[in-house]
């Protein structure tokens, strides 16, 4: 960090200043945690300076053998994480990773049935902005009006109707286990291939803590950095009779070398993601979850689809006649960050929406427990109750700070790989 300071002391106080607002504010954005110093160590490592575009011990490039270690590392420890048979671990992030995937099992033109955004899916699953929306023809399913859960009928539906070659389970923005069975039954009955994005909740995934997609999809795709708790990037499991398409969809098809810190990273992930101190963590990412939820609803907060089963829950704004915006803005004040959301069929625009989404594993990494979860329940309610009030913010933020001093912001979680 010295040389830094010196060579570049622009960048250097960036990233101090960067340190200084993880310590100092409660992080509840859903998607994102906070490392270990070995994750930090591996990507900050001179894999960096690697090329190594092919696969471990099949590279287009000498000297190789020791990124191979870690490219193994990480391929071994994944597939034993996740019970599966094959893993690539080379897709730079999870939209590259979907993208892989779509190209494995389908062609352009074809029809891919994804989550809409607006409902709580990603862009990539198809949303018109996204190229899976201009390259794929993109059908889209939702969730139910009446309690905000997937609504599988429609999915039946519109899988008749449209013979999709591909449908797309899994969200970035859904509080409640996704059923993988009947996923796959859908898809096999009208013979589109399953893709599924597990990104968000791979960490409980890998806890036992959601039921695995591995067994019922064809690819199952994810990020390493949600709950996961390993460096940005993305991954994706296949069975064995898709393992070599998917391999070549990664490259040559769509990336050329891979990121050889940040595999090395992906593997102290997902040896980390074995040890029981793991699995730990993630029943108290749930169990803290719970507890804001419920902190929140006795506070008289909407809550889409009325509570949470996983890491996250959607705030819905409208009865408070508050947008996602003005709340976000709000809380940011306080130093509470969290995201405006869309909540389903929500009548703002997207940089405006109706709500926000809230999630636990970051403060869970730094040592929050229930205790906490209430208390932050209550500075929300606060905060909310008056948005444009200034010192309501203020005397949240003296309080936020105080709670923040006591807890270190690194995850120290023994790897037991
Ligand atoms: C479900 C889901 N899939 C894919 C992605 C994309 O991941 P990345 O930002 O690494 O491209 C996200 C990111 O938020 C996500 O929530």
């Amino acid at each position: 960090m010295s040389g830094l300071r010196e060579q570049d002391p622009a960048l250097f106080d960036a990233i101090q200043d960067e340190r200084r607002r993880q310590l100092t504010t409660l992080e509840l954005i859903a998607s994102e945690n906070f490392v270990s110093d070995a994750v930090l160590e591996a990507m900050g490592s001179v894999m960096t300076n690697k090329y190594a575009e092919g696969l471990p011990r099949k590279r287009y490039y000498g000297g190789c053998e020791f990124v191979d270690v870690a490219e193994e590392l990480a391929r071994d420890r994944a597939k034993r994480l996740f019970a599966c048979d094959h893993a690539n671990v080379q897709a730079h992030s999870g939209a590259s990773a979907n993208l892989a995937a779509y190209l494995a099992l389908s062609r352009p033109g074809d029809v891919l049935l994804g989550m809409s955004l607006a409902h709580g899916g990603h862009l990539t699953h198809g949303h018109a902005v996204s190229v899976t929306g201009q390259l794929w023809r993109s059908v889209q399913y939702g969730v139910r009006a009446d309690d905000g859960r997937i609504d599988h009928d429609q999915v039946e539906s519109l899988a008749r109707e449209h013979r999709p070659r591909i449908i797309v389970a899994g969200a970035s923005a859904y509080p409640r286990v996704i059923d993988f069975p009947r996923f796959a039954a859908i898809a096999r009955e009208v013979g589109a291939a399953l893709v599924v994005d597990m990104a968000h909740i791979a960490g409980l995934v890998a806890a036992g803590l959601h039921p695995s997609p591995v067994r019922h999809a064809d690819l199952v795709t994810s990020t390493t950095h949600k709950t996961l708790r390993g460096p940005r990037g993305g991954f994706v499991l296949a069975t064995a009779a898709h393992a070599e398409k998917l391999d070549k969809s990664v490259f040559p098809g769509l990336q050329g070398g891979p990121l050889m810190h940040v595999i090395a990273a992906k593997a102290v992930c997902f040896g980390e993601a074995l040890s029981d101190g793991f699995r730990a963590y993630q029943r108290r990412v749930v169990e803290n979850a719970r507890t804001l939820a419920a902190g929140l609803a006795g506070r008289g907060f909407d809550l889409v689809s009325g509570g949470t089963d996983n890491h996250l829950m959607l705030v819905d704004l409208r009865k408070r006649g508050l947008t996602g915006k003005l709340a976000e803005e709000a809380l940011h004040r306080a130093r509470i960050t969290v995201n405006k959301n869309a909540v389903p069929d929500d009548p703002q625009k997207p940089w405006v929406t109706s709500g926000i989404r809230i999630g636990t594993p970051a403060l869970t990494t730094r040592g929050f427990g229930t205790r906490e979860m209430d208390l932050i329940a209550g500075w929300i309610a606060r905060v909310l109750e008056r948005p444009e009030d200034a010192g309501a913010a203020a005397a949240v933020e003296r309080e936020v700070l105080e709670l923040c001093a006591g807890f270190p912001l690194v995850a120290r979680e023994p790897a037991t790989p």
